[in-house]
């Protein structure tokens, strides 16, 4: 409870982005994750394999520097508790704080000494790609059903932003990035988009009429894939529903590869 609580309160920051840095942690705890594969068991939250190089230095990862640095703060004053189980607790503690769902969380990750555990770049999705690039990552590798899949992405990019210095893509996805909801699906499926380049980078993404929000080629392969467009029309339109989906869905993705008996 010491811990969600100083968690809890390092959260806020006027200067940074939107004034919290409770987006970047959710993202840390995504990528995280995102590193499990089924077939072969590895990768995963278990180990906080992001502390060594290659993972920490995977061009995914930019930008989680920020975040990593406040968990260590954290980390400092509660040594007890290991950075897997850290970080993955991190996100939950934010989503609840920028008024998303309570998530279960259980502790007992470890943290891996050396790098021999760490599992190769390359296994976190890229935003330039289409459908089957997400079905390969969400299905194939961490084991999501497109439901999940859809659920997932939608709620995590409710909230925060794409930075040009980090990934090429700028500017958020909904109206208020610090707030948990189903706004993404909504605007997903109510706004003109268009396809245009940022004009620092050259990176192409969508822009709506106003330019004030955005969205990457996967985020709107979700309304092009007839199957993964019913789920975005349920979300956009329920989102008690959304929110209680969202909770089993990332409750999943922090167990992925962390052993129980
Ligand atoms: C196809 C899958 C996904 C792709 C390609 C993708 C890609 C990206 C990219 C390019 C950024 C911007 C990074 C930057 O410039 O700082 C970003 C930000 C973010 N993503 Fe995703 N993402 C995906 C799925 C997810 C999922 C499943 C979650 C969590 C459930 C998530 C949570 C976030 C959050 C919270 C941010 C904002 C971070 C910040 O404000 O610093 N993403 N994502």
């Amino acid at each position: 409870d010491d811990v969600r609580e100083a968690i809890k309160k390092s959260l806020a920051c006027p200067t940074f982005d939107d004034g919290s840095f409770g987006p970047v942690v959710v993202r840390l705890a995504w990528h995280a994750c995102a590193t499990y594969d089924k077939n072969t068991g590895e990768g995963g939250s278990n180990g906080a394999t992001m502390r060594f190089p290659p993972e920490l230095t995977d061009d995914g990862n930019t930008g989680l520097h920020t975040a990593l640095h406040l968990m260590e703060v954290i980390k400092q004053r509660f040594p007890a508790i290991t950075y897997a189980d850290l970080w993955t607790l991190g996100a939950v503690v934010a989503i609840e704080e920028m008024c998303g769902p309570k998530i279960e969380w259980k502790p007992g990750r470890i943290d891996c000494s050396d790098q021999s555990k760490i599992p190769a770049n390359g296994r976190l999705p890229l935003g330039s790609k289409d459908r089957h690039h997400i079905r390969d990552v969400f299905q194939n590798h961490l084991g999501f059903n497109d439901q999940e899949t859809v659920v997932l992405i939608g709620g995590g990019h409710s909230l925060g932003r794409c930075h040009r210095k980090y990934s090429g893509w700028e500017g958020k996805w909904t109206e208020n990035p610090i707030h948990f909801s189903n706004r993404f699906f909504v605007v997903l499926l109510e706004l003109e988009w268009e396809w245009d380049a940022v004009p620092a980078t050259g990176s192409m993404q969508y822009f709506n009429r106003e330019n004030d929000l955005m969205m990457l080629r996967t985020d709107m392969e979700l309304i092009k894939d007839p199957e993964f467009k019913k789920w975005v029309e349920i979300y956009a339109s329920d989102n008690e529903k959304f929110c209680k989906d969202f909770a089993d869905a990332f409750a999943k993705l922090l167990e992925l590869g962390v052993p129980r008996s």
